[in-house]
């Protein structure tokens, strides 16, 4: 198997090197219940990051940093770092290498961790590209997926709301195209539909995936409900699409009725007020135990692209 170098899309990953990440993301959670490991010292990790992150940059950091190696970091990348004087992101990258052995970016433009592999010489980790890509943090969701519902082939799950500019939805869908017997139900409202290139990658692939939108009916027929955030952000000015987007689908009361006894509830989280705080104490809400999954699926992957 050909080793880990960069992390830039979903796509990259095949079933083997799923399988062989997922087990070492498992002893990374007995590591950090033994207190850590140094088998990254003297390793550095620069982290860029240009857009606000709190789990993912602080999970890497973490991840890190449990694994005996240093961290140097740049947040507000956009405003603290040589790019607010106009340096181009090729050539932050080139001065980023010389200080790092492996660099995690997170970028306003879709196709910027692409662009920084293409000059880094270290390996570069996308920590999300705009409203293009979130690797990672599709990789925890499938790792999550698996520890909750204990499969991979064979469940439904609904993805719910902004399906146009959540990048984590893009990512989760290219992994679940490697798996077998998974059927994906498309809930989102109107103006921030699941965009075509992702449909017909599934198609490619022979996933079955259907657009519906009630979200009870859907609720009552799939293992997981996979809700994100309308992308405020991305909007600009078309305030009254957001508006319209905001609030349409709520994971409340009556939808953790709908829902089957063995089913779950994720988000990539920050959430707002798409997921309604009175079912956080449901055994079936796993979205706080998912964002845990990202610190060992980021201790396993700087193992993984730093050591093997
Ligand atoms: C997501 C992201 O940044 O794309 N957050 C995360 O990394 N967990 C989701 C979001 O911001 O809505």
């Amino acid at each position: 198997m050909d080793k880990l170098f960069h992390v830039i899309e979903a796509q990259q990953f095949d079933r083997p090197l799923l399988s062989e990440l997922f087990a070492v993301t498992k002893e990374m959670e007995e590591v950090v219940s033994r207190y850590g490991s140094n088998i990254l010292s003297r390793r550095l990790m620069a982290s860029l990051f240009y857009e606000p992150s709190t789990r993912t940059r602080l999970s890497f950091e973490s991840a890190m940093m449990r694994l005996g190696g240093q961290v140097v970091t740049t947040e507000s990348a956009r405003e603290f770092s040589s790019a607010a004087k106009g340096e181009t992101l090729e050539d932050t990258i080139r001065i980023a290498e010389g200080y790092s052995d492996v660099i995690v970016i997170r970028h306003y433009e879709s196709g910027s961790a692409r662009r920084a592999a293409e000059v880094a010489s270290v390996p570069i980790i996308n920590a999300g590209d705009g409203p293009g890509q979130h690797p990672t943090q599709a990789l925890l969701d499938v790792y999550t997926i698996q520890k909750e519902i204990g499969r991979l082939d064979n469940f439904k799950i609904a993805m719910v709301g902004d399906l146009a500019n959540g990048r984590t939805v893009r990512s989760l869908a290219y992994l679940l195209s490697k798996y077998d017997g998974v059927k994906i139900f498309f809930v989102a409202p109107r103006v921030v539909r699941m965009k075509d290139d992702i449909k017909a990658h599934l198609d490619e692939h022979g996933i079955e995936w259907e657009e519906a939108d009630d979200l009870i009916a859907v609720a009552r027929d799939v293992d997981v409900v996979y809700q994100t955030r309308i992308q405020r952000e991305r909007f600009g000015d078309r305030i009254e699409d957001y508006e319209q987007a905001r609030g349409k689908y709520v994971i409340d009361q009556t939808v953790m009725e709908a829902l089957l006894e063995s089913s779950v509830v994720l988000h990539p989280l920050p959430r707002v007020d798409e997921i309604v705080p009175e079912v956080d104490g449901d055994p079936r809400s796993a979205y706080f135990r998912q964002a845990h999954n990202g610190l060992y699926i980021r201790m396993a992957l700087l193992q993984m692209v730093l050591e093997s």
